[in-house]
């Protein structure tokens, strides 16, 4: 469960992003966030792993309040939050075995990290994970030679491989064609069901999947609903 109370954030510029945000996300839910540009979207899932520091107001997750950890504990905290990013932030030159493996290093040692030894444990579990998600033949490509949807794949993967309680997702399909965006929306909603995990989602409205509960933040009411009209393929 996560739950969020009077979230506020004002930049040092004075923008103030978000004006007391309350929201609740139950175990199991995929919650996608909408609201226009600007509206404080990326904001919420920054304040949420601590990114961007809350100005007020708090975030917990499973009984652990995220917004008064510090140090190791604050790291510990992070590792149970996958995060996927619009711009894939993949590191190009790797494979993308590699890539994968780099959402175990919260996990691994500096120096097994270093010297890039994973666990057999791990390097099956990424070979699990890419072949569920359709790209177990391209393990020792390299990041730069997949297309956008493989490389947002491949970004799913690596926070999977996390073994988070929590998926932060922000904008994942606004680099990709609304084909291959509705494949990865529904892929993201099929492992989360699948594990049983949490995830909040930035979207736009247009995308934003069906069956998901929605929280539009332009409104003032923050009161979470749940879109089951629209089912696309
Ligand atoms: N680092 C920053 N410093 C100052 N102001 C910021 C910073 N990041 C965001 N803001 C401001 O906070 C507000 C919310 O920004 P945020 O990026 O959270 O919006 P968003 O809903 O994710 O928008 P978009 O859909 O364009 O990604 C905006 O007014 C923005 O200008
Ligand atoms: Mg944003």
């Amino acid at each position: 469960m996560l739950r969020i109370k009077g979230l506020t954030k004002r930049y040092r510029t004075g923008d103030l992003a978000l004006k007391g945000i309350d929201l609740d996300v139950p175990d199991g839910e995929v919650m996608a966030l909408i609201g226009p540009s600007g509206a404080g979207k990326s904001t919420v899932i920054r304040c949420i792993n601590r990114l961007v520091e809350p100005t007020a107001g708090t975030v917990t997750l499973n009984d652990t309040e995220i917004t008064t950890l510090g140090g190791a504990e604050l790291r510990r905290a992070r590792r149970r939050m996958g995060m996927i990013f619009q711009e894939y932030a993949l590191v190009e030159r790797l494979t993308v075995m590699e890539n994968v493996l780099s959402g175990r290093l919260g996990y691994v040692g500096f120096w097994q990290s270093w010297l890039r030894k994973f666990p057999q444990g791990d390097v099956d579990e990424a070979f699990r994970l890419l072949a569920r998600v359709g790209l177990d033949h391209m393990a020792d490509k390299r990041a730069d030679e997949l297309s956008g949807g493989q490389r947002q794949r491949v970004g799913i993967c690596r926070a999977l491989i996390q073994n988070p309680d929590l998926l932060l997702v922000d904008e994942p399909t606004a680099s990709l064609d609304p084909k291959t965006s509705r494949q990865i929306m529904r892929l993201i909603k099929e492992l989360c069901a699948e594990r049983k995990l949490l995830a909040i989602i930035n979207i736009h409205d247009v995308c934003s999947p069906s069956g998901s509960s929605v929280c539009n933040l332009a409104r003032s009411s923050m009161t979470a609903r749940r879109r089951t009209s629209r089912r696309r393929s």
